[in-house]
């Protein structure tokens, strides 16, 4: 039996993105950062605990508050490895922060972080001068202490990660760095360190984007309130769309063009979703969603928006399965690089309930099973990967048999409120 409908209104958790990068320009800063709104997730709570190895006073005030007394750029030697756990941006943006800081640091994570690429952030470091050691490409990894040159980088890959380390390392270098991005990503660092008074140059040129900065430069303290994460109301908004008779509102969701595919990608489905402009939170604007049940179409999504909503495709596939008709999502080698394999995992678990799916080497083709259509049934594999558990818990709702996940712990890692705002919206999961 599918779930009862979901019904109620939440306040979106914090943006785990802007979350990362509160942190690390409040300890690059000159002066006190003032967070309210960050994410207290496990990948945030490393960052923080990074930051504060590295020299920044980080003190928790209260709920979402938090204080960075800044280093004004001078890094303390950690006198420990850094353990970012399961957080790629984490690992990523801290090591481009440090590179050019003249300290030594070693970098580890998880099972999961420990598999992923690494060289597309340390080959440009080290372009820049920048000392890295890796294990093959990957954690753990030790950085000697470094002086740095500016770059002129486009990144081979589309990735808001290796831009923003690579304009994090040009603060401390010498001369002009320039990120040329075909196919803009999320634009969160270029806001901040503009916010945290950089002196940055932004031009954009189509779907393209050029980002200048020269150094050395000190950010100046800046307070911080964290708009909320387009990518964590994912899950309860496509669950409402594929569970009978829900409503649902989520206030104060991040409203970027960089973060906001998903919401266009399941407008051309069919979904029935308001948005209504919220308050401008940390130099973003932010909306009101509300999405009711809905009989959904499949859809052809455009490569080119994938940045938009590379951390989407798991819960759009549920949707996708939901819905009447083919769903084909091109443009997608970059899942294979995520906490795992995303594209065979999504495929995974919709398989498992009995969903119709084909794989290509960067394509996801679902075949519909409509409203009330997927049977269930399935146990979701997770590899330690938060969205896929998700996802698999949201398709079991909807289902006709319900779906159960093999682990739901690093659900933390993203969204530690999940079963508790999912509860809140009248939908009680337990682990199986
Ligand atoms: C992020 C960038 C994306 C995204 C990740 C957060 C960021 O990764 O998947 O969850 O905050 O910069 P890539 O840059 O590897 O695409």
């Amino acid at each position: 039996m599918p779930a009862k409908a979901l019904s109620g209104r939440l306040k979106a958790p914090g943006d785990k993105s802007v979350s990362h990068r509160a942190l690390i320009l409040g300890a690059l800063a000159h002066g006190e950062t003032r967070i309210t709104g960050l994410l207290e997730s496990e990948d945030v709570l490393n960052t923080a605990k990074a930051m504060a190895a590295l020299g920044a006073g980080v003190e928790r005030t209260g709920a979402g508050a938090w204080t960075v007394l800044g280093t004004s750029g001078r890094l303390a030697t950690p006198d420990a490895p850094l353990d970012f756990g399961n957080s790629g941006t984490g690992v990523r943006l801290v090591m481009g922060a440090v590179a050019g800081s003249g300290v030594a640091a070693e970098f580890v994570g998880d099972e999961s972080l420990s598999s992923r690429p690494m060289r597309r952030v340390t080959d440009p470091l080290d372009a820049m001068g920048a000392l890295f050691e890796t294990s093959d490409g990957r954690l753990p990894a030790r950085l000697s202490p470094s002086k740095l040159h500016g770059i002129d980088y486009t990144p081979p890959v589309a990735s808001a990660q290796v831009k923003s380390a690579i304009l994090l390392a040009g603060l401390s270098a010498d001369g002009e760095t320039c990120v040329h991005e075909p196919q803009i990503t999320r634009d969160h660092t270029e806001t901040m360190l503009a916010a945290f008074g950089a002196s940055i140059d932004v031009r954009r040129d189509g779907p393209a984007s050029t980002i200048r900065l020269t150094g050395p430069q000190t950010l100046t303290a800046c307070n911080v309130d964290v708009p909320g994460d387009p990518s964590s109301s994912a899950f309860a908004i496509v669950a409402a769309l594929v569970t009978p008779g829900s409503e649902v509102t989520l206030t104060g969701v991040m409203d970027n063009p960089a973060r906001t595919g998903l919401i266009e990608t399941l407008r051309e489905m069919g979904a029935g979703l308001t948005v209504e402009p919220g308050p401008d939170m940390a130099g973003e604007r932010t909306m009101t969603v509300t999405a009711r049940a809905s009989t959904l179409r499949g859809i052809e999504v455009p490569a080119e928006r994938a940045p938009a909503m590379i951390d989407e495709y798991p819960i759009l596939a549920v949707a996708a399965a939901f819905a009447e008709g083919t769903t084909f999502m091109p443009g997608l080698a970059e899942l294979r690089a995520k906490e795992s394999d995303r594209l065979e995992g999504t495929a995974a678990l919709l398989r498992a309930s009995g969903v119709d799916v084909e794989t290509g080497e960067d394509s996801l083709t679902v075949h519909g099973a409509g409203p009330g259509g997927v049977k269930g049934g399935g146990r979701t594999i997770t590899h330690h990967d938060h969205r896929l558990a998700m996802s698999g818990l949201v398709l079991g709702l909807a289902s006709r048999e319900g779906a159960s996940v093999d682990d739901v712990a690093m659900i933390a890692t993203s969204y530690p409120d999940f079963f508790a705002h999912m509860a809140g919206l009248g939908v009680q999961l337990e682990p199986a």
